[in-house]
């Protein structure tokens, strides 16, 4: 990063769990496994890691190099909490964001997560807990295989051109002040801590990156997020090369949290991001 050096940023240092390297494929359960069979395999391991406010560099992140960058966008959706607004408003207004920030010719918003810790109790809402593992959403094989997924015919015709999956991860109330979003600099990856993870659902199983542990890993957060502050989290692009086409995220638990901060509420939109075809 070239302008504000590394040096001159705010850090803090705070535990992030990261899998402890096994001989198996860890797999997970989205819902609740059969009988005797863990919700998930392999242990995490808590690594105290610097963590730098990102602020002072959101003019300069790039999607192609850093992997992911900070917007100024402000929601017209009134209620983040109503299902049928979110698909119906939301979605369009995500690829519209996408198409806009990355030049793509075609961006199909298809999934989302609400988090919120105390409305996750609810039985039924789908709202999740804030994630405490550091994790890519998708590899090289499940990036493809989401295209075939939900393109239909058209798949395979889109997947001779470059494309993406990028999520757009928005506060629902700022400023977030508990487990904020910390971010991997994609550069600072190496393809031998990305470690292809089952995630089973109960109809497909799916396939993300547990990652485990490098001190060459760069990570940054935005501190006091507000909702007109998106992240674009860049999960994959099959126009770069090599462990940096990926990213690292993951929530973590902010030891300069006030100790009365409210749960932090957020809502991340998945979607899939179609380049014009090169001349
Ligand atoms: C994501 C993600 C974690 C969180 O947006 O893909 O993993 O805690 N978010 O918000
Ligand atoms: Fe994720």
């Amino acid at each position: 990063m070239d302008g504000v050096a590394l040096s001159d940023l705010d850090t803090l240092v705070a535990p992030l769990n990261f899998l402890v390297p096994m001989a198996q494929k860890p797999v997970a359960y989205n819902y609740e496994p059969p009988p005797g069979i863990p919700v998930r395999t392999g242990e995490s391991e808590a690594h105290q890691v610097p963590i730098r406010d990102a602020r002072p560099l959101a003019g300069q992140l790039s999607l192609d190099r850093e992997g992911f960058v900070l917007l100024h966008h402000r929601s017209a959706v009134k209620d983040f909490y109503d299902e049928d607004e979110i698909r119906s408003a939301y979605y369009p207004e995500c690829e519209q964001v996408i198409k806009a920030a990355t030049g793509a010719s075609r961006v199909v918003a298809f999934d989302h997560i609400v988090r919120n810790a105390v409305m996750s109790a609810i039985e039924g809402s789908g709202i999740k807990i804030p994630a405490k593992r550091v994790h890519n959403d998708y590899t090289l094989s499940s990036s493809p295989q989401r295209v075939r997924d939900l393109m239909g015919e058209e798949a395979e015709d889109l997947l001779r051109h470059r494309f993406a999956i990028i999520n757009l991860w928005r506060p629902i109330r700022g400023p977030v002040l508990e487990s904020p979003l910390t971010l991997c600099d994609a550069q600072s990856l190496c393809e031998e801590n990305l470690i292809a993870s089952d995630l089973r659902y109960p109809d497909r199983t799916g396939e993300t990156y547990s990652i485990t542990y490098n001190p060459n890993q760069r990570y940054y957060y935005f501190p006091k997020m507000q909702p007109d502050e998106p992240v674009l989290i860049r999960c994959f692009d099959s126009g770069l090369e090599g462990a940096a086409r990926f990213s690292a995220h993951t929530g973590f638990d902010d030891p300069t949290s006030p100790p009365d901060a409210p749960p932090r509420e957020s809502l991340e939109v998945r979607t899939l991001v179609f380049f014009p075809p090169q001349a």
